[in-house]
């Protein structure tokens, strides 16, 4: 995270999204294929996702490309600003006053109030809360598209039982996407986030990953270039054979709890840290979420038995009835996300292009497609990957008549 400028300024909100357009090759070039092509000419889109300077440049692709665009921030460190550069555009932004990086139901509702026709989403909670209230935006929806893990894994499950009533695109489950945003931009922004919000240092430290999924991957893979000794606590052995083989300590939380002196959250699944595992850290120990938002964590439990004490911005740290202390960065909110600058901005640049093609994807062929959770094509993915490669000045390998020929023989 960058030091913010002493004063906020809107104009500060519109550099900040300037600057990242800078790093953004990729969507800069889907923008005007976009604008040229004109499928989303006249329709409604709704971004549901963090408000942040990265976000704020689909939001300009989409509305550069003839949509109506709603935005629904859910908050970071800079949503206000973005919020406010967006606004004197002439695009609609609703974001939750609070900044607490929870989910604002009512703000939520304003923005469906939008009816969008196809809706870009993080974590499914928009999806589901129409699905919940909203028969009518439901009706009215071409498809949506999902950011992340912790979305497309309930949107699967609400189609296996018949209760997911829109088609919608998985972002998350494509190569371009979670190989690099989950594993180098989320890993690289949370341990940073966590070094920029506590002025601590890594090497040295024991620093506990729970979960070894892509996410784990980045920040055990970040914080070990730092110089910390790494655990790995993972639930799937095949993942907890890779992080053994990766180099880490694998261990069952439980066992390492008196050691760990950071514990990065990363599964995506509530309740993956229990109260007995508060109970076991040593005194001092910092507890943050790299994954899925604060319900990996015991926050109630740290509410109910602990007496909280706001030591630093972003840090609070609970007195438990054994006198021993727990830090909670960020309450427990992803970190980098609520307080950081959520991830670097060359790997939005991927995620973003992505999500701009799946929108394109849901224009052109979703207006009789059913229900169901489905992939990007592939040929979406690689159009973001050269582009990107052209942009870095890597060259592609060409798939000549008879290596084709080779790889289909039998
Ligand atoms: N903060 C961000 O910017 C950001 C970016 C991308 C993804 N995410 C979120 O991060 C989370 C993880 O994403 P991912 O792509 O790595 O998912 P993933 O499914 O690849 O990995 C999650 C891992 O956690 C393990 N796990 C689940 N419960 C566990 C438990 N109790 N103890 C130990 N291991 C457990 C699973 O076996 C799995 O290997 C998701 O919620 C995703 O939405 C956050």
């Amino acid at each position: 995270m960058t030091t913010p400028p002493r004063e906020f300024t809107t104009s500060e909100g519109a550099r900040r999204i300037a600057w990242a357009a800078r790093g953004m090759p990729v969507l800069t070039a889907v923008a005007e294929r976009l604008a040229q092509d004109g499928p989303l000419r006249g329709l409604r889109i709704g971004i549901a996702l963090v408000l942040e300077p990265k976000t704020a440049n689909l939001a300009y692709a989409l509305a550069g490309a003839g949509a109506e665009v709603t935005v629904y921030g859910t908050a970071s460190a800079h949503a206000a600003l973005v919020a406010d550069a967006l606004r004197a555009s002439g695009i609609d932004v609703h974001i939750d006053p609070s900044g607490d990086g929870g989910f604002d139901v009512e703000v939520a509702r304003e923005f469906l109030h939008s009816r969008p026709q196809i809706l870009i989403d993080d974590g499914a909670a928009l999806i589901r809360l129409a699905h919940a209230e909203f028969p009518e935006v439901i009706a009215g929806l071409i498809g949506a598209a999902e950011e992340t893990t912790s979305g497309v894994r309930p949107l699967r499950q609400m189609a296996q039982e018949g209760a997911l009533k829109i088609p919608v695109v998985a972002v998350n489950d494509a190569r371009m996407k979670y190989l690099f945003d989950n594993v180098y931009g989320t890993g690289q922004s949370c341990v940073m986030a966590l070094l920029d919000l506590t002025n601590l240092q890594l090497a040295g430290r024991t620093v506990v990953v729970v979960g070894y999924g892509w996410v784990g991957m980045g920040v055990a893979r970040h914080a070990a270039a730092l110089g910390a000794r790494v655990v790995v606590s993972e639930l799937d052995p095949i993942k907890a054979l890779r992080a053994h083989y990766d180099g880490y300590r694998v261990a069952a939380l439980a066992d390492v709890a008196p050691e760990a002196e950071v514990v990065f959250a990363a599964t995506g699944i509530a309740g993956a840290i229990t109260p007995d595992h508060v109970h076991l850290l040593r005194d001092g120990a910092i507890l943050c979420t790299a994954g899925g938002g604060a319900f990996e964590l015991p926050m109630d439990h740290l509410r109910t038995v602990g007496t909280p004490r706001t030591v630093r911005n972003a840090v609070v740290e609970y007195a438990l009835p054994s006198e021993k202390h727990v830090l909670v960065v960020s309450d427990g909110e992803c970190l980098n996300c609520v307080d950081g600058e959520g991830n670097p901005i060359e790997v939005m640049d991927l995620s973003l292009s992505l999500q701009a093609l799946a929108v394109q994807h849901i224009a052109l062929h979703f207006r009789d497609e059913p229900a169901g959770v489905t992939s990007i094509p592939v040929e979406l993915e690689e159009t973001v990957a050269r582009i990107r490669l052209a942009r870095e000045g890597a060259t592609v390998e060409t798939l000549t008549p008879e290596l084709a020929a080779a790889m289909r023989a039998w």
